[in-house]
């Protein structure tokens, strides 16, 4: 299956910009090149930071955005977010807690929507009750491959501001996967606005730049977070129950395609 990954969208209320760019106009050029390339896409999901302020205008903004679509959008909230704002103005019924996760299976994988927002905290966490959910969700389905989207990151990115706000009991989610490993794909993160892959305690994990603003590789300064105009991007990938296959694709300042 073609899955389709933004992140930290940071949509203002309507006119504003953010950085000197408008969130909602950097959306859009996103997802009118994703129509132009991938409109095939099995699945699109949005890790987090939906909004800057997680304000009601700001959520009706992209709703409308997303119901203008001709695929499916699944949202995860991050530490930007309002929790209570967003499931009121997604309506989502299917959540099954006072949590903002849920899971689905498609195309022979399961998908698991983690919600890692701490409320007035930028660090993210998975408490009990979010361990016990996800436990649940992983036994329930005991065979299935599975590919967990979570907008805080488990690991360190060498980013020192950033990574004083990554989840910050990610052995807590370590103990919950460790009796899964082997069919644990991918785990699909953002709020770090830049493009990495690696794996985290043997597991495959990759993040995904911003529409609107990067974060600089800067690790000179131990305190503060250096913002970057590098090229936007989305992620593509090409997930079967064997393999998950990440392109990182830039669409802004992209040079125009040439035969070799
Ligand atoms: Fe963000």
């Amino acid at each position: 299956m073609k899955i389709i990954q933004l992140s930290d969208l940071h949509i203002m209320p309507p006119g504003k910009a953010l950085y000197g760019k408008d969130p909602l106009w950097q959306l859009d050029l996103a997802l009118q090149h994703i129509e132009q390339h991938h409109s095939d896409l099995n699945l699109m999901v949005i890790t987090g930071d939906l909004t800057q302020f997680g304000d009601e205008s700001s959520y009706q903004a992209l709703k409308r955005r997303l119901q203008r679509l001709d695929w499916p959008a699944e949202l995860l909230i991050g530490n930007h977010d309002n929790r209570e704002t967003f499931k009121k103005i997604f309506d989502k019924a299917d959540y099954e807690d006072e949590f903002a996760h849920r899971s689905f299976t498609s195309n022979g994988l399961l998908h698991i929507l983690l919600d890692t927002h701490k409320i007035n905290h930028d660090e993210g966490e998975l408490c009990e009750k979010r361990i016990q959910w996800l436990e649940r969700t992983l036994r329930a389905h005991p065979h299935v491959p599975a590919l967990l989207y979570m907008h805080h990151p488990p690991f360190d990115a060498g980013i020192a501001g950033m990574d004083r706000c990554k989840l910050s009991n990610p052995l807590t989610l370590l103990n919950a996967l460790q009796a899964h490993r082997g069919r644990v794909l991918h785990i699909f993160t953002g709020h770090l606005h830049r493009a990495m892959a690696g794996q985290w305690q043997g597991f495959s994990v990759s993040c995904c730049k911003s529409p609107n603003h990067q974060v600089s590789l800067n690790q000179a300064d131990p305190v503060l977070v250096y913002g970057a105009d590098e090229p936007t991007q989305y992620v593509v990938a090409f997930v079967t129950p064997g393999q998950c296959l990440i392109h990182h694709q830039d669409y802004c300042n992209q040079a125009q395609t040439f035969s070799l």
